[in-house]
């Protein structure tokens, strides 16, 4: 009788976290001021093989002497372009923790759908997934919050907005990070046109001339041009390549991905700063299938890379299967067609290659072989690759052919099913990449990062992307138990990483000792080799490290993760900017931080003396208006506004428009408490996070802010069994039209909104993550996993939240993110 199949269960939902590694706690937003603030400015020295100043003028016309650089024969030969420094100032800013994603959205869906089945069936529902750990994460302890830095914390990946030099500078100076990382991927923009770095919106690819996010289109053009080309783009590279060397471990790798126009500029830098010596590879992969252009078609890009110590790098080896008449197995053919022996020991179809018995040099050991009843010698110059006696044995195993008049050894294709991968990567990128739909406009396809993560770190290492766009070092180190760190300057980008992470479901890997640091068990395949057959040796296992095993009754999903910032909270940076004196190249001089920003917000701004929370005083259609400028490393807070506000009041203006970098969460509650009284109009106006960067040429600054939207929720009772729960509803944001100076309305469901998050206790210091609502690009298919079926509505952005009870802090705090990346957050109590 048939077997009846066993029903397979559903299967568990697991993710992989970290707490065995240890770091130090990371302050929260607002708390960096009670850091020491000593250290504001370190020197970063950047002169690895040429130290000596070199001037470079121009000879009159009539001078015929030949221009000579005064430079150490015994360095390497460097690059040189306009405004290369030996040093650099970098200011050193605290990273703060703004949010930690405890949850998973796709974790959440797969519980609601399995909860949802459960009860269909009677069965007792499962818990929260990871309540546990939310539950740690919400740490009571609130003195320690302050003894930053002193005490240790279970590790937890990060995902940081802002520009990548204040960000390593941080994590080497703060987080204690210093030859910890052992892998840097860098996929800059590839030069200095950055059309093709740049996406407007979080739910779209396209960038659109047209779109409304003025703003957003400005820092476009505004980015287009840097202010001395190649030259600036040169000293970026530069400054954040010294802060890789000194992140990575002895043991560490760099991969610089780059096209074809800059290759040439990238190596001799990286050769500059890691050593020539310590170039690992240069890495040729597909990019496209299509063909284009008048010349010459580029269809690679190419990886760079680069180790701390060459002698010293981690590596390992990955295979690709061999296929006959492919790459790596070109050669092979049946074995009926090599040999007209047949063998009762071979299938005929067995695919086999003759190889060499033989390999360069005499020798003195006896060589003359009786096979098949004559005596055979290697050529002049040559010897058996194996003792006589192995020649017999290898002879016993039919594995000695006779090719016209030389011994050939017979080699089967799977005595070693695979071949080593090289630096051409034909088999990435393109229609082949198994990409789950593009969703940023220059996004590297996932197969190469696997095979870089892969050959140069082992679980539980550290991998940082200093160029996050969609985060797809973060995805692929999430997916293969890498931590990770990524960061980038553009909202937009670390939107979209956050979504992709949560949407994200991954195999499970098995590890050896329960934690993925202490490695995954891999699958192996046996290399039968001329020598393990001569000698009668068991073939020699290899391991596949790109094929962990999978536990195939668990579905993984994103671990949690920390989204962090740059800030110092402290008044003095807030009082003044001045960057130093102007060297060759260097972009425009700024004197006055507030002045600076006054004047690039209006025109026309009359700025105010030294006292006072108005910084400057501007018109429109004979309205005055107050602007007040938020600090420089730091969030505008409650009290700023306030005083601001008074300040105008006393002055008759009516109009206060607060300019920041970041805002308090309770800013919206104070704007609405002024407006409610009805006498003064208060507008939130964020300041784009690049608008100060060095080396980009301010063309068009006028447009470098936008409005700081505000949520509009809505808290209801919801019925559900016998304890009170609540409801939370997004209703839509309010916005200030800066143009008309008027505040508009978008309705939740109006494609305004990108994704919302609900904290169900905010603690107001630190968003945690607790729902989570967004469209999925692509419905996961997951249903076969989860013996349960998803409603398809929950692949898509819902306005209204799952209920949940008060809690600790009664209050909740949510944040919306608007399709340009911008994010705005409303407290309330539920008091
Ligand atoms: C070519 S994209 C990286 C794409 C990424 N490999 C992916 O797969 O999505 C380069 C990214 O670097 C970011 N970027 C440029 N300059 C930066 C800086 N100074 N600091 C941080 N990020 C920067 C850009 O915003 C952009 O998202």
């Amino acid at each position: 009788m048939a077997k009846t199949p066993k029903r397979k269960s559903a299967k568990k939902v697991t993710r992989y976290t970290y707490d065995e590694i240890k770091e130090p706690r990371t302050p929260e937003t607002g708390h960096t001021s009670l850091l020491p603030s000593e250290d504001l400015v370190v020197t970063l020295p950047m002169d690895n093989g040429w130290s000596k100043a070199i001037q470079v003028g121009k000879l009159p016309e009539d001078d015929r002497r030949p221009v000579v650089v005064d430079m150490d024969p015994a360095a390497d030969p460097v690059l040189f372009w306009s405004g290369k420094r030996n040093r650099r100032e970098v200011p050193v800013l605290p990273l703060q923790r703004n949010e930690i994603v405890s949850e998973s959205r796709i974790a959440q869906i797969i519980e609601r759908a399995r909860r949802a089945a459960e009860e269909k069936s009677g069965k007792a529902r499962q818990g929260n997934l990871f309540a546990e750990l939310e539950k740690t994460l919400r740490e009571t302890d609130r003195t320690k919050r302050v003894e930053f830095y002193t005490h240790e914390e279970g590790w937890k990946n990060k995902l940081i907005c802002g520009d990548s030099l204040h960000v390593m500078e941080s994590l080497l100076h703060y987080e204690n990070l210093r030859g910890k990382v052992q892998m840097i991927y860098v996929d800059p923009p590839y030069g200095i046109r950055y059309d093709s770095n740049f996406q407007q919106r979080v739910d779209s690819t396209k960038n659109d001339q047209k779109d409304q996010a003025d703003d957003v289109l400005t820092i476009k053009a505004f980015r287009d041009t840097w202010a001395l080309g190649i030259h600036s783009y040169l000293s970026y590279l530069q400054d954040r390549l010294y802060l890789c060397r000194e992140l990575l471990d002895e043991t560490g790798s760099i991969f610089f991905q780059i096209n074809q126009e800059n290759l040439h500029l990238a190596t001799s830098l990286l050769s500059e700063v890691f050593g020539a010596q310590n170039q690992v590879a240069v890495i040729t992969f597909t990019k496209t299938s299509g063909f284009s252009g008048a010349l010459l078609s580029s269809v690679c890009d190419y990886l760079v890379w680069f180790a701390k110590d060459k002698s010293r790098v981690k590596f390992r080896q990955l295979f690709s299967k061999k296929t006959a008449g492919d790459e790596g197995a070109s050669k092979y053919r049946p074995v009926s067609k090599l040999t007209a022996v047949s063998s009762d020991r071979f299938d005929p179809n067995r695919l086999a290659t003759l190889a060499d018995l033989t390999s360069q040099g005499e020798t003195s050991t006896e060589q003359a072989f009786l096979f098949q009843g004559r005596i055979w010698r290697p050529r002049a110059g040559l010897h058996w690759k194996t003792t006589v006696s192995g020649l017999q044995k290898l002879a016993e195993k039919e594995r000695v052919i006779i090719e016209g008049n030389s011994l050939r050894y017979l080699r089967f294709m799977d005595d070693f099913p695979v071949f080593p991968i090289s630096n051409v990567w034909t088999d990435v990128g393109g229609i082949q990449s198994r990409t789950e739909g593009k969703i940023y406009s220059v996004q590297t396809a996932p197969e190469v990062l696997d095979r870089c993560v892969q050959m140069a770190t082992e679980p539980g290492d550290l991998v940082f992307d200093p160029t996050c766009g969609s985060g797809t070092t973060a995805y692929s180190a999430e997916r293969l138990g890498r931590r990770w760190i990524t960061c980038d300057t553009s909202r937009v980008s670390v939107n979209v990483a956050r979504q992709r992470l949560l949407s994200g479901t991954f195999e499970h890997y098995k590890t050896r000792n329960a934690n993925v640091s202490g490695n995954f068990m891999y699958e192996t395949v046996n290399h039968v080799t001329l020598r393990s057959l001569a000698y009668d040796l068991e073939p020699e296992k290899v391991e596949l490290v790109d094929q962990p095993e999978v536990d195939t009754a668990a579905i993984r999903v994103c671990g949690p993760f920390e989204v962090m910032s740059l800030g110092r909270y402290s008044v003095e940076d807030w009082k003044g900017y001045v960057v130093g004196e102007p060297g060759i190249g260097q972009a425009a001089k700024l004197e006055n931080y507030i002045e600076v920003i006054c004047r690039l917000y209006r025109k026309d701004a009359a700025i105010q003396g030294a006292t006072g929370l108005v910084h400057a005083v501007a018109e429109a259609e004979g309205v005055k208006i107050a602007i007040s400028v938020g600090p420089l490393s730091g969030r505008v807070t409650g009290k700023q506004i306030n005083d601001g506000v008074q300040d105008a009041l006393a002055s008759g203006i009516l109009e206060v428009h607060v300019l920041g970098w970041a805002f308090e969460a309770n800013v919206g509650e104070v704007k609405s408490q002024f407006e409610k009284r009805g006498k003064v109009k208060v507008e939130l106006i964020m300041i784009r996070p690049d608008t100060l960067a060095e080396g980009l040429k301010a063309t068009q600054p006028g447009m470098l802010f936008s409005p700081l939207a505000l949520p509009d929720i809505e808290v209801a009772v919801a019925k559900n069994g016998k304890a009170k729960q609540l409801r939370v509803a997004l209703k839509g944001v309010a916005l200030f039209d800066r143009k008309r100076r008027t505040t508009e309305y978008k309705a939740a469901d109006s494609g305004y909104v990108a994704a919302w998050y609900l904290d169900e206790d905010y603690d107001g210091d630190c968003f945690v993550d607790c729902q989570m609502f967004f469209d999925f690009k692509k419905a996961p298919n997951i249903k076969a996993a989860l013996k349960a079926e998803v409603d398809p509505d929950e692949f898509t952005l819902r306005l209204t939240s799952e209920p949940f009870p008060i809690r600790q802090y009664k209050r909740i705090a949510v944040k919306v993110v608007d399709v340009y990346g911008n994010e705005s957050v409303v407290v309330r109590d539920l008091a």
